[in-house]
């Protein structure tokens, strides 16, 4: 069929997502940063599925480096995925702007980096999806973590106009909004089990949303109520709140 490449394929729903699209027909690009790690996992894959699976070295905050990336790829892939992601620490990032600028370029500013190169080429060959997993956290800003929010925010909002300047080109592109989700990056927090994806169902509705060629999607489907419900909520009470 052809490539999927996803970005930031070490996420824990990255992974899932890799064995779906295999599943499904794909072959694979992992791109990661250490991404020779991964090289068990891709073996597995591919044992399973018989699809290629290609592990290729990226690191999202090395912008310079994206057009060789690119450029250097034998076959162009169909689609694109990204996964990459940073919480980081609020607290620090209020004091320091290192931590801030290391939230705002992980989240936001390395993706539009990669993104930009890959949306060229696909209008270019007027095909292609593009999958963003931006965050329920960019739709209100919070004090816990308003720099995340912030960056998730302006990545919606990229999301949103790459879809409408590529509508005409014949790609789509989805933009995945994931309340909680267990992964690597919420380990340790006491997340309420029932507004909790594991990794599977989070990529299950996402392969699910790309193959109907729907626009966002929350997941778990309730975050779209909840944070319809957060959004509507006048300033003048939402300042004074703890959420
Ligand atoms: N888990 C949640 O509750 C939740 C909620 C909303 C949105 N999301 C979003 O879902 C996506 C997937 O996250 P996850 O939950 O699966 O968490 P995760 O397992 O922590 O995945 C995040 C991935 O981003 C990669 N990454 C960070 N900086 C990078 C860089 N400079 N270059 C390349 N890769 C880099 C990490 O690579 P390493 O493995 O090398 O560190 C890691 O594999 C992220 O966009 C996240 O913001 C998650």
């Amino acid at each position: 069929m052809g490539f999927v490449m996803i970005i930031g394929a070490k996420s824990d729903i990255a992974k899932s997502l890799a064995r779906k699209y295999a599943d499904h027909g794909y072959d694979l690009y992992l791109a990661a940063r250490n991404s020779s790690e991964m090289k068990d996992f891709a073996s597995d894959i591919h044992i399973r599925s018989k699809k290629k699976v290609k592990c290729i070295e990226l690191d999202i905050l090395n912008r310079p480096s994206h057009q060789k990336f690119y450029d250097d790829l034998e076959e162009k892939p169909l689609g694109v995925i990204t996964a990459v992601g940073y919480l980081g620490d609020q607290l620090k990032a209020q004091n320091e702007i290192g931590e801030a600028e290391k939230i705002i370029h992980t989240n936001f500013t390395g993706l539009v980096s990669i993104l930009n190169i890959i949306a060229g080429d696909f209008e270019k060959r007027k095909s292609g999806f593009i999958i963003g997993i931006s965050s329920v956290a960019g739709d209100r800003g919070r004090k816990s973590n308003y720099l995340y929010g912030a960056s998730k925010a302006a990545f919606t909002t990229y999301l949103s106009g790459l879809r409408n300047r590529l509508f005409g080109s014949n790609i789509t592109v989805l933009t995945v909004k994931p309340g909680y989700v267990a992964t690597k990056m919420t380990q340790g927090m006491d997340l309420p089990k029932i507004l909790t994806a594991q990794s599977d169902e989070a990529a299950e509705d996402i392969l699910k949303a790309q193959l109907k060629g729907k626009d966002i999607i929350y997941t778990k489907w309730m975050w779209k109520w909840i944070a319809m419900i957060i959004r509507k909520i006048p300033e003048r009470i939402f300042k004074g709140m703890s959420l």
